[in-house]
């Protein structure tokens, strides 16, 4: 909106030209579909599979990488582990690499459920580009690609393409929560009430990459994760991420069972 003042600014200009532009744009398709990655045998040493690993596209997978690993050697085998926001793959790779190497040794592994609508946005192709890594185009279903690139760790992963407002969960207990993409009220709101329920108290890890996003951009909307894990204080019990860079994410054992419809009806969630 142009207030009288701003009207014919350059700025107000340029605002004006960009809804005009989304009024012409064609409705962004929307994707839905599932894939499921069969665990396979071992095409690739550990060592090579780390390697391969090391270069996926990231915007937080890699550099939470030693943390992610610990994630995947630990997490109960009778349970899921959720990644909400997967974009290319870069923490599923580092899951992964960890599944992996407990396979091989034997042991069951749980299975891996990853959410995205995988729908490259001009951000994500400057992204790729400027850091030289996968060239993609505007608009790419990135789905097939993602496939692909984790296909050689020959673990299980279940791949389920679309708004995640509309996700779905009925695949038992989880063991590991994983979200880099509920930043804002609505969406974290409707994924605690879909997947919080299957947390399993005393074991659980959960994992929010944007936790405290809201210190950078200073929207308050983007505290509606700080704000409903501190209003629940003794339910998620801190867990040292031990990362060089400080970034926004922060990692809590699932401890004590939340009530998330009560949550939501004080207006904590
Ligand atoms: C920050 S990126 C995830 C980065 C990834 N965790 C990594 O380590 O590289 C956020 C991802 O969430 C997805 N995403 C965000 N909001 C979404 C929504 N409402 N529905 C489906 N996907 C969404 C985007 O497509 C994007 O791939």
């Amino acid at each position: 909106m142009v207030g009288n003042a701003e009207r014919g600014t350059p700025a107000a200009l340029r605002s004006a030209l960009r809804g005009v532009r989304r009024m012409f744009r064609p409705p962004t398709p929307k994707i839905t579909a599932t894939v499921r990655l069969p665990a396979g045998p071992p095409i690739m040493s550990l060592a090579e599979l780390e390697a391969q690993a090391a270069g996926f596209p990231s915007m937080g997978g890699l550099e939470l990488a030693p943390f992610l690993r610990g994630l995947g050697r630990a997490a109960p085998a009778d349970a899921a582990i959720v990644e909400v926001g997967v974009w290319l793959g870069a923490g599923t790779a580092q899951l992964a690499c960890a599944l992996a190497q407990r396979a091989r040794e034997g042991a069951a592994v749980p299975v891996l459920y990853c959410y995205d609508r995988w729908l490259a946005q001009k951000s994500e192709v400057q992204k790729t580009a400027s850091r030289n890594t996968w060239a993609l185009k505007r608009g790419q279903n990135t789905l097939p690609r993602v496939v692909e690139a984790l296909s050689p760790f020959g673990v299980e992963i279940c791949f389920r393409q679309g708004e995640i407002i509309e996700a779905q969960w009925a695949d038992g207990p989880i063991g590991v929560y994983i979200d880099d993409a509920s930043k804002k009220p609505k969406l974290f709101r409707t994924v605690m009430r879909k997947f919080g329920p299957h947390w399993i108290p005393g074991k659980t890890v959960v994992l929010l990459m944007d936790y405290s996003f809201y210190l950078s951009t200073g929207n308050e909307e983007h505290s509606c994760q700080a704000r409903f894990v501190e209003a629940h204080a003794d339910h998620f019990e801190p867990i040292d991420l031990d990362v060089r860079e400080p970034g926004c994410a922060a990692a809590f054992r699932y401890v004590k069972e939340v009530d998330f419809e009560a949550a939501i009806a004080r207006g904590v969630l």
